[in-house]
């Protein structure tokens, strides 16, 4: 029988993996794909991560796209669930893409390194993740190194985060004696990935014979004591973001990918219901709606073509359908809706609420575009940063101002980086959120239009969208301001200020004007 709408859509998982460099995001992303049979072979996703090694290594692979496919989407099918896995730059100067791709999951999986707890990185993210009230699973990877105390980790993840624990198995073992997982509910024991099933144990004394003798008294001990005092999962606070519950394993040994898997298709939520400026858009309604969260383009550098990453909201995508794009009011085919998986891409025919398909165009869609079935919605939330850098871009050849103007808008249309144009008619300004974005800017700029630039200082270093209860408000500062006013792509009014003395003053001094940092795509 065929499969309903309602079937279809409480099946999909869709998630992102949160992490700082190092912990084993690659690795643990891997060992899913493999698992869910999307690679055959470990090392397929590494080998590709590891050819970027340098700066310039980093935009070469950028600009050819083509390979870094697996590094938006890849889906897979575990156990009768369809698990779509998006991923997030690594480095931090692309913070911006991390948080927009962090508004298109209903999930997010925590990798923390056994040794190290909780990093930098990992903790900013999750605080993008709470804002958004994504639930959270944590997996401690690295169990087969020297590491923690579990008891301290599960501590540091309470302090850090305020966030409860539950840990769901217990690591049996540790670094070199570290053999696999025990569910402390379940009383089961899984011995490593190999092992599909778990067994069913007689308590901690059976499972405690893997280890050598003088470890055995105190993993039992341990074990009751994780019983007694760490927390029952409580899905429903999972859901809500204040509960995590907790595997350990290592994602290289394979231990824990299993127990894993089977926690996102258990306990991780069907597709959420989305925020949209009329109304709250549920996954199983008829209508498809959808939002665009991630541009890239040459991803095929034989072909100038834009893949807009679209997340569906609700419904059926179905290929050769028509759909009304929410910014500008006008329809478009769906005519060549694509799917990821680790190094391929296939047209997809149907795709429902929670997957994400890259739909190719030239340029009609942008970051934050929603696109319905007729319905006039718009989706709210995706982000806009401001930026952390301000410059002018120079141009080694003025004949070709015209083109740069050209450029520099596709570039922000994908979200490259952002773009000023000044009221008062000088040169625009381009505006990142880091250092290795203008890199990306100069390369590409360089490598697919023939524009060599290079980047003066601006006289601004910040800025703030601004917006105003009274309209004259707003209009009368910008007539006073016109040196120090912008519109961004959208045409929004954006007020630059030569340092953060000088904003913090003029926003004292402005009472009426509101400038805010973050900007929502609409
Ligand atoms: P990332 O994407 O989060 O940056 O991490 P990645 O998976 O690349 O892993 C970082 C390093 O940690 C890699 O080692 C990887 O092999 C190792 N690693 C990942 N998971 C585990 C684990 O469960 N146990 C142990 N012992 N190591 C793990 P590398 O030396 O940087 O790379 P490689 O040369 O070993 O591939």
């Amino acid at each position: 029988m065929a499969e309903t709408l309602a079937e279809a859509v409480s099946r999909r998982r869709t998630f992102a993996i949160i992490a700082h460099p190092d912990a084993g995001k690659t690795t643990l992303t891997e060992k899913l794909l493999l698992f869910g049979g999307a690679i055959q072979l470990a090392g397929e996703v590494k080998a590709k991560k590891d050819r970027i090694q340098t700066r310039s290594d980093w935009m070469k692979i950028e600009r050819e796209r083509g390979i870094s496919v697996v590094t938006s989407v890849m889906t897979f099918e575990y156990d009768d669930k369809v698990f779509n896995i998006l991923d997030t730059p690594g480095h931090e100067d692309f913070a911006d893409d991390t948080y927009r791709t962090l508004t298109a999951v209903d999930a997010a999986v925590m990798v923390i390194d056994a040794a190290k707890g909780i990093e930098p990185r990992t903790l900013k993210l999750f605080e993008v993740c709470r804002m958004r009230d994504i639930p959270i699973i944590t997996f401690v990877n690295k169990m087969d190194r020297e590491s923690r105390d579990p008891f301290e980790i599960l501590d540091e993840v309470e302090e850090k985060l305020a966030l409860d624990t539950a840990p769901i198995t217990w690591p049996v073992g540790r670094s070199k004696t570290f053999c696999g997982s025990y569910h402390l509910a379940n009383n089961t024991y899984r011995g490593g990935d190999a092992q599909v099933e778990p067994l069913k144990v007689n308590g901690p004394q059976s499972v405690a014979e893997n280890l050598p003798e003088n470890e055995r008294q105190a993993f039992i001990e341990e074990l009751e004591l994780a019983r007694d005092a760490c927390r029952p999962f409580d899905r429903q606070s999972f859901l809500e973001g204040h509960m995590t519950p907790v595997f350990f394993g290592s994602a290289l040994r394979n231990f824990g990918v299993r127990d894993l898997i089977n926690a996102l298709g258990d306990f991780a939520p069907p597709p959420r219901d989305q925020v949209a400026d009329t109304r709250t858009v549920h996954a199983a309604e008829d209508k498809m709606t959808a939002f665009v969260f991630k541009i890239q383009a040459n991803m095929d550098p034989n072909h100038r073509d834009r893949i807009a990453f679209a997340r569906i909201c609700s419904g059926k995508l179905e290929r050769g359908m028509k759909a009304r794009l929410a910014r500008t009011g006008k329809q478009m085919g769906l005519t060549a809706p694509q799917f990821f998986f680790a190094s391929q891409r296939q047209l997809a025919d149907t795709a429902f609420a929670g997957d994400v398909v890259g739909i190719p165009n030239h340029g009609t869609l942008r970051i934050g575009d929603t696109l319905t079935e007729g319905e006039n919605l718009v989706f709210q939330g995706v982000p806009n940063f401001s930026p952390e850098i301000l410059r002018r871009v120079r141009l080694e050849d003025a004949m070709k101002a015209k083109k740069l103007k050209e450029a520099l808008q596709q570039m922000a249309e994908e979200g490259v980086v952002q773009l000023f144009s000044p009221e008062d008619g000088s040169p625009a300004i381009v505006g990142v959120v880091g250092a290795l974005q203008l890199d990306v800017l100069k390369e590409r700029l360089q490598g697919e239009y023939g524009l060599p630039v290079s980047f003066e200082m601006s006289r601004f270093s910040v800025c703030r969208w601004i917006s105003a209860e009274n309209k004259d408000d707003l209009e009368k500062f910008m007539t006073q301001r016109r040196g120090d006013i912008c519109r961004d792509l959208d045409g929004d009014p954006v007020f630059m200020a030569q340092d953060q003395f000088s904003l913090r003053y003029e926003s004292e001094r402005y009472p009426a004007i509101k400038m805010v940092a973050i900007k929502e795509y609409h």
